[in-house]
């Protein structure tokens, strides 16, 4: 394993700490929609705790020394920040792979160019769903979806690459093939057929999202006709809902082994959800510097390596694969960030999260709590 360039060997870890592959820039909390899955904090922040255009700079100069290779630009939605294309072409001059994560609505041709003549490389459009009326009772935005198909050929005019984020929920499984098309139409090289993750606002809304296993097994089947007859055409990523799994995902590789995430405000951490912890105190970005956060933050060393897993954990064939699961769902479905993840098949809990899930979609609850923007003290 190769130590973070330029630092000092971390004599007290226990593990061998590699340098972090992607960082998640969250720009900024603010966005138009008001998305019923968004995996945004519950308390977002607001834009006057947001890092000005020097200090995402900085961050972003901080990130490619410290051996970062990607930086995707998150929110909320990124492109509510006048400086996004500043942003863009300086993590171009400091050799960043870029990744734009936006929902589209606030893409007209003129950004699409300015952004592509920043050196954007790639970019990622949600869609909700394929009909306006679907897309609308996720989004709480009327007209989002037209708005959404201009983006894409606006950014395909422009250059830039497309992966179309189909995200899945009980209300628009059954509309999964024709999503295949839409992803040609606009030009997408790759789909992802992803089930919402529940966190944040997702975590609040599951009930009136989760599939049923009916759905998935279908899903499923559409998934595997889709790449034989699209190989070579349209790539296809898939991500089931994590209730229905027998193994648990190696959430983001691994705890602090390849990815961090920046808040607008610049508190850098090991995932979008970890502030839910807390047990854990994280670090700005204001007060620390990027490599010190990474090699020696008390939250990134928290679950990093074996050291914290429970017993079963820890003895299990598996752990450097999937690296004990995620840490901010065994403590929203255990109680304990330490907890064996119940979406494992060997925690106690496997079986009654799964039945949980299977009771929450045939309830049929469909009232859903929008994503509101409250500036959060935090
Ligand atoms: Fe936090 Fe998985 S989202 S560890």
């Amino acid at each position: 394993m190769n130590a973070v360039p330029g630092s000092p060997p971390v004599e007290a870890a226990a593990v061998a700490i590699e340098p972090p592959l992607a960082m998640l820039c969250e720009l900024t909390h603010r966005c138009p929609l008001r998305c019923s899955y968004c995996s945004n904090p519950v308390a977002l922040e607001g834009a006057s705790h947001e890092l000005s255009t020097a200090e995402w700079q900085d961050l972003l100069s901080q990130a490619a020394r410290l051996g970062v290779l990607q930086v995707h630009f998150s929110g909320g939605e990124p492109t509510a920040r006048r400086d996004l294309p500043v942003l863009v072409r300086h993590a171009v001059e400091q050799g960043l792979y870029t990744n734009l994560i936006t929902s589209g609505v606030l893409v007209d041709q003129a950004m699409a160019d300015r952004l592509a003549e920043a050196g954007l490389e790639h970019a990622q459009i949600g869609f909700p769903d394929i009909t306006e009326e679907g897309s609308t009772l996720i989004t709480a935005f009327k007209g989002g979806l037209a708005r959404k198909y201009a983006a894409a050929a606006a950014l395909k005019q422009a250059g830039v690459a497309l992966t179309m984020n189909a995200v899945i929920t009980r209300h628009n499984v059954e509309r999964l093939p024709q999503m295949f098309e839409v992803a040609q139409q606009i030009g997408a090289r790759r789909i992802e057929v992803a089930n919402v993750q529940y966190y944040g606002w997702g975590l609040l809304n599951r009930a009136a999202l989760m599939p049923s296993p009916q759905q998935l097994a279908w899903m499923t089947g559409v998934v595997t006709e889709a790449r034989a007859r699209l190989k070579g055409q349209l790539a296809i990523d898939y991500v089931i809902p994590d209730y229905y799994a027998k193994r648990p995902k190696a959430c983001l590789g691994g705890w602090g082994r390849q990815f961090l995430n920046v808040t607008p405000s610049g508190t850098i951490l090991p995932c979008h959800a970890a502030e839910t912890l807390k047990n854990l105190s994280f670090d700005s970005i204001r007060d620390r510097s990027l490599a010190d956060i990474w090699l020696h933050g008390s939250a990134f060393a928290a679950y990093r390596g074996d050291a914290w897993m429970p017993k079963g954990c820890r003895s299990c064939e598996h752990k450097e694969t999937d690296w004990g699961g995620c840490r901010c769902q065994a403590l929203a479905l255990a109680g304990k960030a330490d907890a064996m993840d119940p979406t494992c098949e060997q925690s106690p809990l496997h079986a009654s999260v799964r039945a949980m899930a299977e009771q929450e979609a045939a309830a049929n609850i469909n009232t859903m709590t929008y994503r509101t923007f409250t500036d959060t003290a935090r």
